[in-house]
């Protein structure tokens, strides 16, 4: 029901670009609108106000908004013939970085908002409607979840079987190529309650996993409800007891924020899935100072061999930059061996993009455009023969598996595995939200394949069958 009464309800189209927390964010951003009367809508061409939500991490992420903002010029006029109006809303971390530059660029922008601001919305869109142009990206003292509307249960159940909760946002680390410390402000984390609360609401949505999102999320030190600062692998202890959770991850990690109790709980937890990113972005310990990683190449191997203590079957996934500023082809090489040291099963790869603002940006010894090319070329093969190796060896093994949806045939569900590939499957619909048993027959190019049905997932420890098995 529209909050406003009498009025229509308006529409929402919301466009999300960079990380999942962007994705989370344009959620509590629907839900917070919601409650003054917009309802969502799938297209922009049919909305009263569109919101672009923006990533600033590398030139090309921050140059698509400009691209985006000259359709939203032919889509107000578009709209403006028909004798309607819509608003268009930039929110993100181009918006925090760029404020009222903006406005200046692309003057179809009616408000600019701030990853911190978002409760405000709903404010700011009526000063919208009323003719005044709009910039907020304050960073306001309180944490804007506690402020946001909460989903309603609609809203909750439409995102399925698995869901993110952002617990903890902002960076103090300062990694010397990026904006995301400037974008997001300081290091803050939600308390336990609030975590807690929400999680147990998306469970009775039906929601069997969550991803606990944060920029640094292993940072996280939430007050819990005893007053102590909890740390992420106490606050998972907490969240594997909330009745229907099944699985449990968290994105994106720092190798120096790995502590004891987040390795022990990779150990002790059933729901923590045995998959971890942990962005190293390269492996020669001289560009890692330059990048003021604040770790070495033994420390993070050290993490890693940690944690394969604990969890026998974690598989690792990564992030990395070649050609940071005075990358030598040693240096690179040391990058290709730590890979094969680790034998990671997957990598998002990225070509060093200056950033304004940020100190790599103002070295003179950057590295050649050709050669930043090819070092991605070689790192990415690399990467895709392990991943295709490793997708290649469940064939004949057996995985649990959590159903999300009906596949493409009939009569087949999709789901995901531990190790978060798309698995299909002969099932019944009745499955969708439960972990059931797989035995993998076929490969495809990213996925797994299931000739025959699953069967019940009988033990507690369901995640360690593939290991037993
Ligand atoms: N907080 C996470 C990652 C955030 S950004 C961490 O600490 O690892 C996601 C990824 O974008 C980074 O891991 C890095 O690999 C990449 N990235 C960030 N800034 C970049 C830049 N200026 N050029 C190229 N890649 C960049
Ligand atoms: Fe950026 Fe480094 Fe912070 Fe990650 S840890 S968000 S790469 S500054
Ligand atoms: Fe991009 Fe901001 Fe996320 S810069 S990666 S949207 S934190």
């Amino acid at each position: 029901m529209s909050a406003t009464g009498m009025t229509p309800p308006r529409k929402l189209y919301v466009k999300s670009f960079g990380c999942q927390m962007n994705v989370y964010d344009s959620q509590r951003m629907a839900d917070t609108l919601s409650h003054t009367g917009y309802v969502p809508t799938a297209s922009p061409a049919t909305a009263d106000l569109v919101i672009l939500n923006t990533c600033n991490i590398r030139e090309k992420a921050a140059e698509k908004v400009y691209s985006e903002l000259g359709r939203m010029r032919v889509l107000r006029q578009e709209a403006q013939a028909q004798g309607r109006d819509v608003l268009v809303a930039v929110a993100g971390c181009v918006a925090q970085a760029q404020g009222e530059e903006i406005l200046r660029r692309a003057p179809v922008v009616d408000i600019v908002v701030g990853p911190q601001n978002y409760h405000r919305l709903p404010a700011l869109a009526a000063a919208a409607l009323r003719g005044e142009a709009v910039i907020d990206t304050e960073f306001p003292a309180d944490d804007k979840f506690d402020h946001l509307g909460a989903p309603s249960p609609a809203a909750t159940r439409a995102r399925g079987v698995s869901a993110f909760v952002t617990v903890q946002e902002g960076c103090d680390k300062f990694c010397t190529f990026c904006v995301v410390p400037y974008t997001r402000g300081q290091e803050s984390s939600r308390r336990v309650d609030a975590i807690a609360r929400e999680v147990e609401h998306l469970a009775e949505a039906g929601v069997r996993e969550v991803t606990l999102l944060g920029q640094n999320v292993n940072a996280y030190h939430g007050a819990g409800p005893d007053g102590a600062a909890w740390s992420l692998g106490r606050l998972m202890r907490r969240l594997a007891e909330i009745p229907g959770i099944a699985r449990l991850r968290y994105s994106t990690s720092h190798p120096r924020d790995m502590d004891a109790t987040l390795v022990a709980a990779h150990g002790d937890l059933p729901a923590l899935m045995p998959q971890l990113h942990l962005p190293v972005q390269s492996g020669s310990d001289r560009i890692l100072a330059a990048m003021n990683r604040r770790h070495t190449r033994a420390d993070y191997l050290a993490t890693i061999a940690g944690l394969r203590r604990a969890r026998p079957d974690m598989a690792f996934t990564s992030d990395f930059i070649v050609g940071f500023p005075g990358e030598s082809e040693e240096d690179f090489r040391a990058t290709l061996s730590l890979v094969d040291e680790v034998d990671f099963v997957g990598a998002f790869t990225f070509k060093y993009s200056p950033r304004p603002g940020t100190p790599a940006a103002a070295r003179a010894d950057q590295v050649v455009e050709n050669v930043k090319a090819e070092r991605l070329a070689r790192l990415q093969r690399d990467i895709e023969r392990r991943q295709a190796r490793f997708l290649a060896s469940w064939r004949g093994r057996t995985l649990p598996v959590l159903f999300e949806r009906h596949g493409k045939l009939q009569g087949q569900l999709v789901g995901r595995s531990p190790y978060l590939h798309p698995v299909h499957a002969p099932a019944p619909p009745t499955l969708i939200g439960e972990v059931a048993l797989v035995s993998v027959t076929d490969i495809g190019s990213n996925s797994l394949f299931a000739a025959s049905p699953p069967r019940p997932a009988g033990t507690p420890r369901a995640s360690r069958v593939a290991e037993e098995s």
